[in-house]
């Protein structure tokens, strides 16, 4: 408990999935959490749920990532509500199937502005205001995507190769300042997003035997890497791509 004692974490796409599971985590372990998601009833429901059991440390706020404007308002509300944002964990994302042949400008378009800009954006907003606290931890979800190929993951890999691009970059320009940044690359987790493509028990039967662990990744898998890389206990840590894949990497 107490991991995040005096944070205030900044998390997107918090309705479901990994982003729930981590503004649940991110307030037990003390943090001031303001949630977010274009879902609006969702995390609203999910910072009900942190509320009714923690206090009133959770805020919930409509939020379409790939809106500028929209980071805008959430961060001045959250500011205004908690001080300023020490944590930022860009979660938010959508997956798109496409082989080379059926990717669409527009497709690609919307994936690259949700993925990638919505993070890029989401690092400027919050940045000025870890620059007043004089500390900060971001950690922008990726995806194994951008390190091994995924057939037919096309503009979803391309956005995913961009975020570990940009965070280096980040971490780069931020050090100065006391400012983190790091990626995470989940292999697969049982949420929505994983359910969609592997649907029905055999794919997933045989997805789950891919990998050493022998099992598909939980958000709780994912979000104790995420809790950490946002504390203070990775005060030295910044500019990697930390994987948690259940070893599929390794062979
Ligand atoms: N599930 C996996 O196997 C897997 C693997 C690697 C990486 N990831 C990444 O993990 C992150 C979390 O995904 P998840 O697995 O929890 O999936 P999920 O579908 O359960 O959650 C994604 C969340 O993002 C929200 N969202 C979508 N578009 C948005 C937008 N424009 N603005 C704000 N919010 C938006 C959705 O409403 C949803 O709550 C994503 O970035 C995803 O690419 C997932």
């Amino acid at each position: 408990m107490g991991r995040l004692a005096g944070k205030v974490a900044l998390i997107t796409g918090a309705g479901n999935g990994q982003g729930s599971v981590e503004a649940y985590l991110f307030a037990r372990e003390g943090a001031k959490v303001i949630a977010t998601d274009i879902a609006y009833e969702n995390v609203k429901e999910v910072v009900n749920k942190i509320n009714r059991e923690f206090g009133e440390v959770a805020i919930a706020m409509m939020h379409d990532v790939s809106s500028e404007e929209d980071w805008k308002k959430v961060a001045e509300k959250g500011v205004d509500k908690f001080g300023p944002i020490t944590v930022l964990v860009n979660n938010a994302g959508v997956l798109s199937m496409d082989t080379y042949e059926e990717v669409s400008h527009k497709n690609w378009s919307k994936v690259m502005d949700i993925n990638a800009w919505g993070q890029f954006v989401g690092m400027r907003t919050v940045v000025p205001y870890m620059k007043k606290a004089g500390v900060g931890s971001i950690v922008n979800i990726s995806s194994l995507a951008s390190l091994v190929s995924v057939r037919q993951f096309n503009a979803y890999t391309a956005s995913k190769g961009a975020i570990e691009s940009l965070t280096k970059t980040a971490a780069t320009e931020l050090g100065g300042y006391n400012i983190r940044v790091n990626s995470v690359h989940p292999g697969s987790v049982k949420t929505n997003m994983f359910t969609a493509v592997y649907a029905d028990e055999a794919a997933m039967e045989k997805r789950k035997n891919n990998y050493p662990l022998k099992r598909i990744g939980t958000p709780e898998d994912i979000a104790y890497g995420v809790l950490y890389l946002a504390s203070d206990e990775s005060s030295y840590v910044t500019g990697i791509a930390h994987v948690i894949d259940g070893g599929i990497m390794a062979q």
